[in-house]
């Protein structure tokens, strides 16, 4: 028989091992078990009883077993309709301006993924919708921020983006002090000098994973002027926008301008503890949603019926049960109960202005010199190095930051570590006592 092997992609050929499965591996290799791990930002917790009961009441139903509406069903969208229409001041269109994806993961990727002329012979084009289509062109470049959710970069890549990436600046003295989130800073002119003629779309992340920042009003203005002048489009990652513990601004309600260029992202996962329901949703103008609905059916027709009627259920009882203000106070209680240890330590840390990750500053660690560290470790910066020793010597996973920047910029990141504190009381106390060991070693 001649030789059967099959290649991969070119894209996904040379791919190094991501920082997920090298940190899951590293946590099971462990000698300290269990370990405790707030790499993953999921939950450690289920969702209230009121969410879930809506989902299983969801699952008897005749309806909610077979396939949902393709642009999502009428009540998850009434729900969020609902939620959403006095952020922007006038009633959003359920119908129209509102679509249900498979997660916000799959909300984002699709913009790029459409044949130009498949989505013409849909629809009657015309306006900025024409603009998008020149978007998914091969080489057609879109602007991301450093550190970066790592998710972003393939979804670019396969429809032929080109990334662009523009650094958020740290904090000078984020080795020696804790500081705001806020003090990353984004240099209005590094990212009017990645624009060219070829840019189709920046993508903002607020609140901001790993950061936490939440961008200001006038950072955000700032932005949308530019991508009006510049006829650019703006997908808003919003997934954490129910942790704000900072004033929140959204940048597609600060014009209507602004408005007719902007998608903005959002996810009941992040919302209701329950990533793994996968429902997701963008928010924009009818013309543009239009276009996301048809990337959505073509890519997984719908998403889950049954957990998009639960999700429907627990927007409406979250209008009125207290439960956002509850979530809010609830996770900026264990961001500060996890952040004690850091204080005591002297550890500096990203205090974060929004979302559940908290970035500590290690440069006052010292790895032992002798240390040996496996080849897929020894090559990458300290940040991994760090995550590696945290792993095996104190029994504590999390994430290496710079895994979300590109090579150019890693060294801004390789003092960080991401710690995601949405995890029981109980587990955050077990990671203080365990991270405690680190004194060794400051
Ligand atoms: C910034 C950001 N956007 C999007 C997502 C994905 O959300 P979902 O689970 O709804 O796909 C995540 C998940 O970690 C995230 O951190």
């Amino acid at each position: 028989m001649g030789d059967l092997s099959v290649l991969p992609a070119k894209r996904f050929a040379s791919k190094r091992q991501d920082v997920w499965s090298l940190i899951n591996e590293a946590a099971a290799a462990s000698p300290i078990q269990p370990l405790v791990n707030m790499g993953q930002g999921f939950f450690g917790y289920n969702p209230p009883d009121f969410i879930r009961d809506a989902a299983k009441v969801a699952i008897d139903r005749l309806d909610c077993n077979q396939y949902a509406p393709t642009k999502g069903r009428p009540r998850l969208k009434e729900a969020l309709s609902s939620m959403y229409s006095p952020h922007w001041g006038r009633k959003l269109d359920p119908n129209s301006e509102i679509t249900i994806t498979t997660g916000a993961n799959e909300g984002m990727p699709i913009l790029g993924n459409l044949e130009p002329s498949s989505v013409a012979n849909q629809f009657h084009l015309k306006g900025m919708l024409s603009v998008f289509m020149s978007f998914i062109e091969q080489g057609d470049e879109v602007i991301i921020f450093e550190p970066y959710f790592d998710q972003y970069l393939e979804n670019i890549r396969m429809p032929g983006g080109v990334i662009k990436c523009v650094p958020l600046h740290p904090p000078a003295r984020g080795d020696s002090e804790t500081c705001s989130s806020s003090e990353w800073t984004l240099d209005i002119a590094d990212f009017e000098a990645a624009i060219t003629p070829r840019t189709k779309m920046v993508v903002i992340n607020t609140p901001h994973n790993p950061i936490g920042k939440i961008f200001s009003r006038e950072e955000l203005q700032k932005i949308g002027d530019i991508c009006v002048q510049r006829r650019i489009m703006i997908l808003s990652d919003e997934v954490y926008d129910s942790l704000d513990y900072v004033p929140f601004t959204r940048i597609a309600t600060l014009s209507p301008e602004i408005q007719r260029l902007t998608l903005t992202v959002g996810s009941a996962g992040k919302h209701f503890f329950c990533t793994g329901w996968r429902v997701g949703w963008v928010i924009g103008p009818a013309e543009l949603i239009d276009y996301v609905a048809f990337a959505h059916t073509k890519i997984c027709y719908c998403t889950p019926s049954p957990l998009q009627e639960g999700a429907a259920v627990a927007y409406e009882q979250s209008l009125t049960n207290g439960f956002w203000s509850q979530t809010k106070a609830e996770m900026r209680a264990k961001m500060d109960r996890f952040c004690e240890v850091f204080k005591e330590l002297g550890i500096p840390y990203t205090d974060p202005e929004g979302g559940y990750f908290v970035l500590a500053n290690l440069a006052k660690v010292k790895l032992p010199a002798d240390y040996v560290f496996p080849e897929h470790v020894k090559n990458r910066r300290r940040d991994f190095k760090l995550a590696w020793f945290l792993i095996m010597e104190l029994g504590v996973a999390a994430i290496p930051p710079t895994e979300f920047y590109t090579p150019e910029h890693e060294h801004l990141g390789e003092q960080y570590m991401r710690f995601a504190v949405c995890k029981n009381d109980d587990v955050l106390d077990m990671a203080k006592e365990r991270l405690r060991g680190l004194k060794a070693y400051i």
